[in-house]
């Protein structure tokens, strides 16, 4: 039995391994959730059964009961939504974390050694961080709280006493293990950190939070393993802590902002509605105002596009009717190429699920870096709900928040078409000068509603 538990431990590992590795290309993802979900469905069951928990059929019961219902929340969020999902996601993985640790300590109580005794404190410290942290993240983008940054007087000096009061009750724990106070006060501070910790983070920056808490939840897991010494929990938990670290550092490098700007920098205002005006201090100008079908005729004539989508595509659900446009634009024997930009839309791989999810093949996907000299020798950049991603401002406005983030280089294009429903800003709030240049065609609407516009007057032309 002992081998067989630590076999299948091994091979639970191994998996989850290869589903990270897997999870680095688009066309390999699939795959790899899949090795993802045999893994830990195996390192579930093995647990329950050799540790005798739980019987077959209550195994069996528990894991149809819990399978339903995240089929069901998956198929119904909305693309938009995932974030949110994530969120409570990790906050469950927190909790779990927190109260597998404290039923160990009641269980051993005083008995244990002092190491034991530690990584019980850090698991419930950590686990109920990622809790309360996770639901602030959760009720921000789901507009239960304001986006905005939220920041209390002497913000920073309140969680400096947090933590301090946290390693005081640890102490405290460590040298009076039986006193269950300690315990409790630890989850009290965890408790109360995880907010103000999350809660001066603009919205808008909650992706960036989220794979920073993923990246504690899988810590804190690590941590629970230590204590139940389990090794494909200690495992698990690495991997998730490692992965939601590097993620969180990816993001911050494609925002080119600091970790430290994002938690501490109390930016965004979510508001990616809002009217941005004209660049350059008040000068007035114009841009020029098409219509779908404008755009259609345009599209008669070229012999290559390059979408660039963003969160506007998504927040439209436009995918499937953009699919639809580019397969007729290319029945015209135009070529068509999507560029993806790392950070496009609200977290990351936005682009590549929504534009998956409407089966459009991986091949015409491009990152960044493999198509930027592309766009000079292309007929028309087609942006679908994207800003930040394409705004020059980021090449040469030292004061912009978009300083110094690369970008797609749409404005070398030979048209530029902006699909978007204002002159909005997008999430950094800074305006677009590109909205303005004489190569510039600015298509206002819903995307879906343009879109399905455009489709209907090339079908027209057919
Ligand atoms: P944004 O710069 O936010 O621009 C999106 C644009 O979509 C807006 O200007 C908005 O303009 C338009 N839009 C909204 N709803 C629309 C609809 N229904 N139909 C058509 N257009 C619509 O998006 P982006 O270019 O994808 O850039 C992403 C930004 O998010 C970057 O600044 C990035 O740093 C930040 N960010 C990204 C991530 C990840 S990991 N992806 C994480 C955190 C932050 P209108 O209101 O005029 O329509």
């Amino acid at each position: 039995m002992m081998y067989l538990e630590q076999f299948s431990y091994l091979l639970a590992s191994v998996l989850f391994i290869l589903s990270l590795k897997m999870l680095g290309s688009a066309k390999t993802a699939r795959k790899g959730m899949q090795y993802a979900m045999f893994g830990m469905a195996l390192a579930i069951v093995i647990t329950l059964i050799i540790s005798g928990i739980v019987g077959p059929t209550q195994i069996i019961i528990g894991m149809v009961v819990g399978g339903l219902i995240g089929g069901v929340v998956a198929k119904r969020i909305e693309m938009t939504s995932m974030p949110q999902m994530v969120a409570l996601f990790n906050g469950f993985g927190g909790v779990a974390s927190t109260l597998v640790a404290y039923s160990e300590y009641i269980r051993f109580t005083g008995t244990e050694a002092m190491d034991v005794n530690i990584t019980v404190i850090l698991s419930l410290f950590i686990g109920t961080v990622t809790l309360t942290g996770s639901l602030i993240a959760y009720a921000k983008l789901q507009g239960l709280l304001p986006g905005r940054p939220l920041v209390l007087p002497m913000h920073q000096i309140l969680n400096l006493l947090l933590m301090l009061g946290a390693i005081g009750f640890g102490v405290m724990n460590v040298m009076e293990p039986s006193v269950q106070m300690w315990a409790l006060l630890i989850i009290g501070v965890a408790a109360i950190f995880g907010v103000t910790f999350v809660i001066p983070i603009g919205g808008a920056d909650m992706p960036v939070v989220i794979a920073l808490l993923n990246s504690y939840s899988g810590l804190a897991a690590s941590a629970t393993g230590f204590v139940l010494s389990n090794n494909v929990l200690i495992i698990a938990g690495a991997l998730v802590g490692a992965s939601g670290l590097i993620l969180t550092q990816l993001m911050c490098d494609a925002m080119n902002r600091s970790l430290f700007n994002v938690l501490f920098g109390a930016v965004g205002t979510d508001d990616s509605t809002g009217e941005a005006g004209a660049p350059g201090g008040g000068e007035q100008k114009t841009v020029m105002r098409y219509t779908a079908e404008d755009a259609a005729m345009i599209m008669d004539t070229v012999q290559s596009v390059i979408i660039v989508p963003g969160y506007g595509l998504a927040v439209a659900q436009a995918q499937h009717v953009l699919h639809e446009m580019d397969q007729l634009l290319t029945a015209r024997g135009i070529d068509v190429k999507y560029a993806i930009h790392p950070v496009a839309g609200r977290m990351p791989g936005h682009m590549n699920v929504l534009l998956a999810e409407a089966n459009v093949p991986y091949d015409v996907l491009y990152e960044m870096d493999d198509i930027n000299d592309e766009f000079q020798n292309t007929d028309v950049a087609l942006i679908i709900g994207a800003n930040d991603v394409v705004n020059p401002s980021a090449r040469t406005k030292k004061d912009s928040p978009l300083y110094g983030m690369p970008i797609l280089n749409v404005d070398y294009a030979r048209t530029v078409m902006f699909v978007k429903r204002s002159m909005g800003a997008g999430f950094a709030g800074e305006a677009n000068p590109l909205f303005f240049d004489d190569k510039t065609m600015m298509v206002f609407g819903d995307a879906k509603a343009v879109i399905t516009g455009l489709v209907k007057a090339l079908k027209a032309d057919e």
